[in-house]
């Protein structure tokens, strides 16, 4: 059997490292625009620094984490996301000595999921971070940002952004467990899933997808009782401000996401288009966190959006580069051929050299790949300085100087 990559992981290449290239472009631009700071933090990073803020009874500390022993018997994992490293980074570079810190990132991250259509082992993700403020405008201006660059990529595409408020810690202590005491009173009906989750995690049965768990769900408590006045004037401003600079929104009481450190504003931008795996961006506040981290008591809000799901989205990319098939007749030619190639890729021509000498040959290759033009060069043109152009769509040809090598002759 021929060697295949270990499963849940790809490799990128092709049509879609093309749009990997362009969504980084994209991300770098944006980044550029709303004044955010690139970040490279470690692939892998200590254990500790994901179990407790992730949350010890969440599906990726719990399932999904590729933890190892180093030698030194320190325990070590590869990142299942960039939000901690990148707080962990912010605090070990003294970044939170000035706020507010806006902070961004992409590359690859590990959870060991099922792998499916839009779900990987190894996938990339990018993602942006405000830290230092609680202000609404800081909620909107990220959630600004996503739409910008999901309207950027996947333009005519059906998004749809759904939103909701945690409360603050608090508000999610009690909700958590009046969730607890209603779940325990349909212990014998609600899915095995949920059941195991009805004292650690009640509010994950909330996102639950058995049918059985929907009903239940509808009659659960609803968070929005437990608000405090500032959890309820927070959102209700994010609200306001979304509206104001005309993004729509849906609110969406079920959503939760799926790990421990949020609070407050939590959204997702989701489509139709994916089938099961359809969130393309999550995030939302998670004030407490830098503190949890050893940090001081800074708050913070951010998002983290799939490439390769947004890859899934995107239109194919036509390439309108200026591309030009190398015919080099004979080996005798070989020296004029490299010259020429180098000539035009000075002229930032794209040229394909296909070390085949052989003219027939050649030619049937370039039209099978669609060139729409040729350079041939034989002995005859390595004695006068010359080449000549081939236009393959009219089978036309004509022979120039060396001297007279440029784009638009090409
Ligand atoms: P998350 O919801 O776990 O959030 O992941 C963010 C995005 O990564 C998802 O919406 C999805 O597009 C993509 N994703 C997640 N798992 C997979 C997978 N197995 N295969 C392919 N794509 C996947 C976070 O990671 C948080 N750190 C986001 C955040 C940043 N919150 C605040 N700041």
């Amino acid at each position: 059997m021929k060697i295949q990559p270990v499963r849940g992981t790809h490799d990128l290449f092709g049509d879609q490292l093309l749009k990997y290239k362009k969504i980084q472009d994209i991300v770098n631009k944006y980044a550029k625009l709303y004044d955010f700071n690139e970040i490279v933090t470690p692939i892998f990073e200590s254990t500790d620094l994901f179990k407790k803020p992730l949350g010890e009874h969440s599906d990726v500390v719990l399932k999904e984490m590729y933890t190892f022993i180093d030698r030194n018997e320190s325990s070590l994992t590869l990142r299942p996301e960039h939000t901690t490293p990148m707080l962990r980074a912010s605090i070990s570079n003294n970044f939170l000595e000035k706020l507010p810190q806006k902070l961004y990132g992409i590359g690859p991250v590990f959870r060991r999921e099922r792998p499916q259509k839009g779900r990987y082992r190894q996938f990339n993700q990018i993602n942006f971070e405000i830290l230092g403020t609680q202000d609404a405008m800081a909620d909107v201006d990220i959630i600004l940002l996503a739409d910008s660059i999901l309207k950027n990529l996947c333009p005519n595409k059906k998004i749809n952004l759904h939103i909701n408020s945690l409360g603050d810690k608090n508000t999610l202590k009690v909700f958590k467990s009046a969730l607890t005491n209603y779940f325990s009173k349909y212990i014998n009906e609600i899915s095995e899933e949920s059941k195991n989750k009805i004292k650690t995690n009640p509010i994950r049965i909330l996102d639950s997808k058995n049918l059985k768990d929907i009903e239940i769900n509808k009659s659960a408590p609803k968070i929005a009782e437990f608000y405090s006045d500032f959890a309820k004037n927070l959102f209700e401003e994010v609200k306001e401000l979304l509206s104001e600079v005309s993004v729509d929104f849906i609110i969406d009481p079920q959503l939760v996401r799926g790990l421990d450190y949020y609070c407050h504003t939590v959204f997702e931008f989701k489509t139709d288009e994916l089938g099961s795996q359809d969130t393309l961006i999550g995030g939302g506040r998670y004030d407490g966190l830098i503190k949890l981290l050893g940090g001081s008591d800074v708050p913070g809000v951010g998002w983290a959006g799939g490439i390769e799901r947004i890859i899934m989205l995107m239109q194919n990319l036509s390439i309108k580069e200026k591309k030009i098939y190398l015919i080099v007749i004979d080996e005798k030619s070989k020296k004029y051929g490299l010259k020429i190639a180098t000539e035009l890729r000075n002229n930032n021509i794209n040229v394909y050299s296909d070390y085949k000498y052989n003219l027939k040959k050649s030619l049937s290759k370039a039209n099978q790949l669609n060139f729409q033009k040729a350079i041939i060069i034989g002995e005859d043109e390595v004695r006068n300085n010359t080449y000549i152009i081939k236009n393959l769509n009219k089978n036309t040809q004509e022979i120039f100087p060396l001297s007279k090598i440029n784009k638009e002759i090409v």
